[in-house]
């Protein structure tokens, strides 16, 4: 029986189609190029904070000083929580995966918001300040927590990277730490659509809100083929128990087509460049921090990785060496993804502003393969 399917091309990981313009990232994978808006990844990383990328991926451009003193000023008015909401992180279960956790919470923060449904400009700029502001401190205090600490507001002085881990570690970083961390902020903020960003624009598609669409992206990114990969990286590095042993260990992974974590990429076939960035980085900080090994388990498994699958377009991505950076930053490592994810919510949001601006329900179709016509078998009769 042919129905309108028959006329359409069958695109499963939806590889070959593109849903929509955007102006916030470009992608080139063959040459390894990001962009923001237009910048360089590593022109952002170098000049720019977490802050004003977000402005830059939220109104299509960087800001003026007094624009973004105001912005960072509206995002730290939003650090703290309220008292509902503090009352509810103390009743999630000490066991609860973060990343869990963190879906609800974002849900959560609808509760606190009469304009949930108002879709204007200013009123979705809001929502995302919301969100983007409340998350570390609810990653923060739900890691406290479960270390049996007291819960520790943030410190509205401060910038993101700086509060995070001020709450997190119970004292105010070093620069370098805030600053490393900033940066990581910076090189996760938003990459075209990938899957946690097409979950985003599928809920914001049905004229559904902000906190439903981002913590719909949250469980997506959660996948170990998605934002999940950075703590498998991490699991990776303990379980291989010291260098002499990674060539046999990442070779027998291979034979077993096992997938190495931190490698692979469905548009990169080039290096990452976020990639690269962020080896320079794992490099210092984990010389600094005693955990050279650690760095040099990873060069020899990328190593490896270039000599036996290089040539498939088989490279480090985002996840690999961001691994090794937040380790030596001392972050738990069920903590990388929910940090990813308080990166990230910069280009959801990005994302869902836009697409809420020129929508279009995302209904795609699959190919009907069942049987037609199936009789219907009383319930008693059914063997
Ligand atoms: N290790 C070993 N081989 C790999 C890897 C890997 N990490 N990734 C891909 N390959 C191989 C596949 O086995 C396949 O080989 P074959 O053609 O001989 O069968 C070929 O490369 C193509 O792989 P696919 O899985 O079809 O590529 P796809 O574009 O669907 O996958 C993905 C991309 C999911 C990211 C994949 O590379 C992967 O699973 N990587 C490991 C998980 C990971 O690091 N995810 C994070 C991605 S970045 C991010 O989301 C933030």
């Amino acid at each position: 029986m042919a129905d309108a399917t028959t006329m359409m091309t069958m695109d499963k990981g939806l590889d070959h189609t593109i849903i929509g313009e955007s102006t916030k990232s470009f992608i080139d994978g063959a040459k390894g190029v990001l962009e923001y808006v237009g910048i360089d990844i590593d022109t952002l990383a170098r000049h720019s904070s977490f802050e004003e990328t977000c402005y830059l991926l939220w109104h299509d451009r960087l800001p003026t000083a007094s624009e973004l003193e105001a912005f960072e000023s509206d995002i730290r008015s939003c650090y703290d929580l309220s008292e509902g909401l503090w009352n509810m992180l103390e009743q999630v279960p000490v066991e609860a995966p973060p990343m869990h956790m963190l879906q609800s919470m974002v849900a959560a923060l609808a509760f606190d918001d009469d304009d949930c449904d108002l879709v204007t400009p200013e009123a979705e700029i809001r929502k995302a300040i919301r969100i983007l502001a409340a998350t570390p401190t609810i990653i923060a205090n739900f890691d406290r927590r479960r270390r049996g600490l007291d819960m520790m507001r943030p410190d509205t002085s401060e910038n993101i990277a700086t509060a995070f881990l001020h709450m997190l570690n119970g004292e105010a970083p070093g620069q370098a730490s805030a600053r490393a961390l900033d940066v990581c902020l910076v090189l996760h903020a938003d990459h075209g659509i990938n899957a946690s960003t097409f979950a985003t624009m599928v809920v914001i598609g049905t004229q559904s809100d902000m906190y439903s669409a981002l913590s719909a992206a949250v469980g997506t990114l959660r996948g170990p083929l998605h934002g999940g990969a950075n703590e498998r990286v991490m699991h990776m590095l303990q379980e291989i128990s010291g260098p002499d042993v990674v060539e046999s260990f990442v070779l027998e992974r291979l034979a077993a087509k096992d997938k190495v974590p931190g490698f692979g990429h469905r548009v990169y076939k080039a290096i990452d460049p976020r990639a690269t960035y962020l080896k320079t980085f794992a490099e210092s900080l984990a010389s600094e921090t005693g955990n050279q090994q650690l760095f040099d388990m990873s060069k020899r498994i990328e190593q490896i990785m270039e000599a036996n699958v290089g040539s498939k377009g088989i490279h480090p991505n985002v996840d690999f060496y961001s691994a090794t950076t937040y380790y030596s930053l001392g972050l738990a490592i069920d903590l990388f993804t929910p940090i990813f994810a308080m990166s990230r919510n910069a280009g959801w949001a990005a994302h869902a502003m836009e697409r809420a601006a020129d929508n279009r329900l995302i209904r795609p179709r699959c190919q009907y393969t069942g049987p037609h016509g199936a009789s219907w078998v009383d319930i008693a009769d059914r063997s």
